[in-house]
């Protein structure tokens, strides 16, 4: 069923249509931002209690590449259906010989080597409502929910996932290409741990919005600079992220059933904005 007026949900995921398929008394919910349209509908659903939507982030089949996702209407999608807690997981590339495919990193910080997309809403941009957001920098040291982080490591290895690594640091390219093998060995010695398309401006969009959001990064391949053969493909990444997805599926199940409840929330991303008067209001 497809509906215009907005379901809630509490927790919102990001991530492709093998995570809603399996949920019951879905609904398609058709949402319009200021910023334009997400990606997709979302899906809206409930899980062990806990009400959840899915936002398949490149579009269902996979036509949105990272560079042309919008992530401002897709965050902003998210909020206004009552979202404020965002599990995000996504490809990466290993750029350590020891983060092999099949490696879960839940990273506790990101480089943002994106160039060219949109990665705040408070840019001075006019509203369709007439409405200026203010100047506001928001506190971004700490990219990921405290919360969320512990919640998904538990879960991972309590489900018996080996090797799941409790933090790193992800960069973030603009792509679609893949990187260089120099720029590859070069993100590798700066001692970052792995490498995606899509994990900015996601995670900054979701602090902005006063999101917790927390990046589950399945690596699919070793990044050009820490493997020796011809480099990555986009076959082997969706090749090997198919074949985790089933038991992702389940981490991000049980994920969704230990955060806390909204209420709850007591990490910083609740608040980040205390005091500032933003312009708008956070819908
Ligand atoms: N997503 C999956 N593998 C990747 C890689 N090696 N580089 C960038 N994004 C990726």
């Amino acid at each position: 069923m497809v509906e215009m007026h907005s379901a809630q949900a509490d927790i919102g995921v990001i991530g492709g249509s093998g995570f809603y398929s399996f949920l019951e008394d879905v609904t398609e919910v058709t949402v319009m931002t200021p910023y334009g349209s997400p990606s997709d509908s979302v899906f809206v659903g409930e899980l062990a209690g806990r009400r959840v939507a899915f936002l398949p982030r490149h579009g269902r089949g996979h036509h949105l590449p990272p560079h042309r996702i919008n992530y401002r209407a897709n965050l902003w999608a998210l909020r206004s259906l009552g979202v404020r807690q965002v599990l995000a997981p996504c490809a990466v590339g290993g750029l350590q010989p020891h983060y092999g495919p099949g490696t879960l990193v839940v990273p506790d910080q990101l480089v943002d080597r994106t160039k060219a997309r949109a990665q705040s809403y408070f840019d001075g941009e006019m509203l369709p409502d007439g409405r200026v957001p203010n100047v506001v920098h928001t506190s971004f040291a700490d990219p990921y929910c405290p919360t969320g982080r512990a919640v998904a490591v538990a879960v991972a290895r309590g489900k018996g996932w080996e090797p799941v690594v409790d933090g790193g640091t992800m960069v973030v390219i603009e792509g679609p290409r893949f990187s260089t093998r120099a720029e590859s060995r070069w993100h590798a010695a700066q001692g970052w741990s792995v490498v995606g398309m899509t994990g900015h401006p996601e995670a900054v969009l979701a602090r902005e919005l006063e999101l917790c959001y927390t990046s589950m990064a399945l690596v699919t391949d070793l990044d050009a600079g820490a493997e020796s053969g011809e480099g990555v493909s986009h076959d082997e990444v969706m090749r090997v992220f198919g074949e985790n997805v089933g038991r992702l599926r389940e981490v991000l199940f049980a994920a969704v059933t230990a955060l806390p409840e909204t209420k709850e929330r007591n990490c910083l991303c609740a608040d980040v904005h205390k005091g500032w008067d933003l312009g708008i209001e956070l819908p």
